[in-house]
């Protein structure tokens, strides 16, 4: 796992949006995971400038949603189907029809689930999936307790999850209680994980998941079973690591022709 400390979220987006971009220009077609919440925004907007620049088309890109809620109209502003076409599509080239979605509409969410699992597959698996993490040390919607091995299911909700997210909605009882997310296990799957977080409040589950043992009550400490992951922090989320020094040593000579 390679940890980087950066001054603050901006610097995040401009790095790991540079590394979307690079893939795109080195795979026109890639598939990208896309992740909600706000910690990506900062790498959306760095692919938007990028975009506006002349300097990046996602034209050919597929991508799929890390999660979504149930019982949320598709055009509620709230749905992560509208987030993404809010932060993403409408600054970019991405085709409305290149992002898929768990179909939380569906009558039979299994069989649902399923085919979203099945749609993963057949693009060719995601190239590289962003990743925020909740307070509680959830990836996507794995609340404490998920399986490692888990798949694209319906979950409920935790409380904290339910109290973090509020601040979104107009109060605390329109936050839904179940959502579909992509297991731990279909997250490993992708090529190159790369998780943001920022501030304070996420430092004890970015410690969590980064130098805890891997255990299922994080979800996040998944990452540690990857080949290829990436963690970006700024300095108040990175305040409980203790190798803090060696990842700032590790990240400030590291090779140039590496990148992340
Ligand atoms: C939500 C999303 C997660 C996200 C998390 C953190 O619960 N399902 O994918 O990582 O919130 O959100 P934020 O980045 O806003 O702190």
């Amino acid at each position: 796992m390679e940890v980087v400390i950066v001054d603050g979220p901006d610097e995040a987006g401009i790095l790991v949006g540079g590394a979307v971009a690079a893939l795109v220009d080195a795979t026109p077609t890639a598939v990208l995971g896309l992740a909600t919440g706000s910690s990506p925004v900062v790498v959306y907007r760095d692919l938007a400038r990028r975009h506006v620049a002349g300097d990046l088309s996602l034209a050919r890109v597929q991508a799929f949603l890390l999660d979504e809620y149930v019982g949320l109209p598709p055009d509620h502003p709230q749905s992560y189907r509208s987030f993404i076409a809010r932060e993403l599509e409408a600054r970019v080239d991405l085709a409305d029809a290149a992002v898929q979605a768990p179909d939380i509409q569906s009558d039979d969410l299994v069989a649902a689930c399923a085919a979203y699992e099945r749609e993963i597959a057949a693009a060719g698996g995601v190239d590289l999936q962003l990743l925020g993490i909740g307070t509680d040390g959830h990836i996507g919607f794995n609340e404490p307790g998920s399986s490692l091995a888990s798949r694209t299911r319906i979950k409920t909700l935790t409380d904290q999850t339910r109290r973090d997210n509020a601040r979104f909605f107009a109060s605390l009882d329109e936050v839904p209680r179940h959502v579909v997310t992509q297991g731990v296990g279909t997250i490993l799957e992708a090529r190159h994980l790369v998780l943001l977080a920022f501030g304070a409040a996420k430092a004890a589950a970015v410690a969590a998941a980064v130098e805890g043992p891997v255990t299922a009550m994080v979800p996040g400490s998944a990452l540690q079973l990857h080949p290829h992951a990436t963690v970006v922090v700024d300095e108040p989320a990175a305040a409980g690591l203790h190798l803090a020094g060696y990842y700032r040593e590790t990240w400030a000579h590291k090779p140039s022709w590496q990148g992340l």
